[in-house]
């Protein structure tokens, strides 16, 4: 295995607000990927940095009654905290309002213009005279040009989702000072990304990035590339452009280049050489992972940016789906918008670590967290398989043999099968198909448990006469036990710490290079995790409904130009649907359950049972009689409480859950076409 030399970063987060469990989905993914890349035995850099430029930042710094540099230091030390405490290791952790930012930043502008791709016209945008200055489209506010909705955003209804320019909303007004915007003039610096058309052509369909994204890319190719506005008036937080006095670049042009200033911070504290990782030609390898909705962002400019600065580009972009939770979007509401300190203050991170890597593959599609299968994985898998393994054996160790393993190992073919399973693993790892990976090693830990089930160690111990048998069994338990948990070293540094500690054995590479332990001494076991409690989860729900109430006031989240990729189905998958017209014959109260209700429905040829989390909207008393919509082909899912043979369909938003229904005259067991 020959060392490579790799850079990594995850997206850049805002720095104004905190870290939620949406977000860890895309650090635990990098994390477990460079960790596993440097168990390999490569060099592997894994840089990131907060956020910190743009209007948001700049607006919430003065709500607060603070400086933005206060503002972006504070929430610095919050970020760096949760990261660390989710075992996020970062080599370097920046910030894009940082000196190396502002040199590359004017040095890749100064040479872009230099070679004429920057180019400058005066525009007309709305402008707040109260407060002096221009407000981006989510800073507008006014009724939907078409459906009539007051209080929409400047860059689409949120009623019925139509997208419009902010010229076009009724009875507009700045959402900073209420006073109704004027049109103003203003002279905007732009990069012809254009003229990278032949270059982003090609570079899209080199292998640097996915399937579906390179899709995507042809799209928006074919479309036209159009120039981009990259700067933005005073006042801007952010940096100057230099030969534009008053003229900021916008947030998205330096936002990347903060990856290159993160790592020449990491270089100048390491002393690395900053060249061999970004220059024209370099041998390294450069990778991103970043989430669907900011593809655009790092597969067309900034390829284009740097290929135009004479830079390295990327080896290739990693993107993931988005993370939804119980199957909805994250919901403060509903108490599932989760922050990561929510999470920590509550349940184990290495949980979610493994949760995550249990679903995660190398697609764009988005993963749900769903509490009953988190639980239900963790406890299994983890608690249940790999931790299990080294309770079994290790109690006969310690009290019989004094923490001594035999000097011999009875079962070497056993021992050579788990090792084997490292290249499939391995290539798993490297291809990010983390959920594959998973699965070899719970397979693997079936096998383990099966050898301890057949052995029966507990039996033996009983008999006299068979220690040496005892001893042969758990040694062959325990060194299994260390293989698994050297396979999950990149999930779970934490546990596996720990039983490295209990091994008294340090796992260093990859497990190709793995001996056995003979004749060798343990330490006592540490109990290594502990079930999922389930009202610890409940607290987490309590605790982020909590927060909501804490955070009331309205804020602007994100500085977006483009809409993600939206997953499209096509008529046959719809029509795999067997959506029908449904009775509600019987709702009852779950005894145990604060959110469901227990439907039994009528769906034409027969009755079905189905728990719907629906109780926050609806007394069974309501429900009985009438007609609703479900999925009757849905695979029936076993719940605490029972069977669920189906799902009823509902809306739902931040404010509540509205039951679909049909028209009068539908009758129960009708098909919806
Ligand atoms: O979408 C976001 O959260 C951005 N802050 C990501 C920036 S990634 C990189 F370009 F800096
Ligand atoms: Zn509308």
């Amino acid at each position: 295995m020959s060392n490579r030399k790799i850079l990594v970063t995850s997206a850049l987060p805002y720095a104004n607000g905190p870290i939620h469990i949406g977000h860890m989905l895309e650090y635990l993914q990098t994390d477990m990927w460079v960790r596993f890349q440097k168990q390999r035995g490569h060099t592997c850099h894994y840089v990131c940095a907060d956020d910190t430029h743009g209007t948001p930042i700049m607006l919430k710094a003065d709500r607060e009654g603070i400086t933005p540099e206060q503002l972006i230091a504070q929430v610095a030390k919050e970020h760096t905290r949760d990261f660390s405490d989710f075992g996020v290791a970062f080599d370097n952790y920046h910030s894009t309002h940082s000196e190396e930012n502002k040199y590359f930043s004017s040095l890749i502008y100064t040479r872009l213009r230099d070679a004429g791709h920057i180019s400058s016209r005066t525009i007309t945008q709305a402008y707040d005279p109260v407060k002096e200055m221009f407000l981006p489209d989510r800073f507008i506010k006014g009724e939907c040009p078409k459906c009539g909705a007051a209080d929409q955003y400047g860059d689409g209804c949120e009623v019925c989702g139509a997208n419009y320019a902010s010229s076009e909303l009724k009875n507009a007004v700045s959402a900073i000072s209420g006073e109704k915007p004027i049109d103003k003039e203003s002279v905007h610096y732009f990069f012809n990304l254009a003229d990278f058309t032949e270059m982003l052509s090609d570079w899209t369909t080199a292998g640097h990035l996915q399937p579906e994204v390179r899709n995507k890319l042809a799209e928006w190719l074919d479309g036209g590339l159009q120039q981009w506005d990259i700067s933005r008036d005073a006042p801007y937080f952010g940096f100057e452009i230099p030969d534009a006095p008053n003229k900021y670049f916008y947030v998205w042009l330096d936002a990347p280049i903060g990856y290159l200033a993160s790592f020449k911070n990491l270089c100048d504290k390491q002393g690395l050489d900053f060249e061999e990782f970004w220059a024209k030609d370099s041998k390294t390898e450069l990778y991103h992972f970043i989430g669907k909705d900011i593809i655009y962002f790092h597969a067309l400019f900034f390829p284009a940016m740097l290929q135009g600065a004479d830079f390295r580009t990327p080896s290739a972009i990693f993107a993931h789906g988005f993370l939804t939770v119980n199957g909805e979007k994250m919901s403060k509401s509903r108490g599932t918008f989760i922050t990561a300190r929510t999470y920590l203050d509550h349940l184990n991170p290495e949980y979610l670590r493994y949760y995550f890597a249990a679903k995660l593959g190398a697609g764009v599609d988005d993963l749900d967290l769903n509490f009953d299968d988190f639980s239900q994985r963790v406890n299994s898998d983890l608690v249940g398989k790999v931790v299990n393994i080294g309770s079994r054996c290790s109690g006969f160790i310690a009290k019989r043999f004094d923490n001594r393993l035999a000097a011999e190992l009875a079962e070497p073919e056993l021992w050579f099968e788990f090792i084997a399973a490292n290249e499939m693993i391995a290539e798993y790892y490297e291809n990010r198909e983390f959920a594959k990976a998973m699965r070899e090693i719970m397979a693997l830990a079936d096998k383990a448990n099966r050898y301890i089930d057949e052995k029966k160690p507990w039996l033996i111990a009983k008999e006299e006469g068979r220690e040496a048998e005892l001893q042969a069994v758990c040694t062959v338990g325990l060194n299994l036990f260390r293989v698994l948990v050297a396979y999950l070293k990149p999930v779970l540094p934490t546990l596996t710490y720990s039983a490295e500690v209990f091994l008294n054995s340090e796992v260093h590479g990859w497990i190709d290079e793995l001996k056995p332990l003979l004749n060798h001494q343990l330490n006592d076991f540490i109990p290594l995790m502990t079930r999922v409690e389930p009202d610890k989860i409940a607290a987490i729900v309590e605790a982020s409904k909590e927060n909501l109430e804490k955070t009331a006031a309205p804020v602007v989240v994100k500085e977006k130009q483009f809409a993600p990729i939206a997953d499209t189905i096509d008529i046959t998958d719809f029509g795999k649907l067997d959506l029908r017209i449904a009775k509600i014959i019987k709702a009852e109260a779950v005894e145990g359950a604060d959110k469901l209700l227990h439907l039994t429905v009528d769906i034409g040829d027969e009755t079905r049972s189905i728990f719907a989390g629906i109780k926050s909207a609806y007394s069974p008393e309501q429900l009985e009689g009438r007609l609703t919509l479900v999925v009757a082909n849905l695979a029936p899912r076993k719940m605490r409480f029972g069977l669920s043979e189906g799902m009823v369909l509902a809306a739902s938003g931040d404010d509540g859950i509205y039951l679909l229904s049909p028209d009068s005259g539908a009758v129960a067991g009708m098909r919806v076409k």
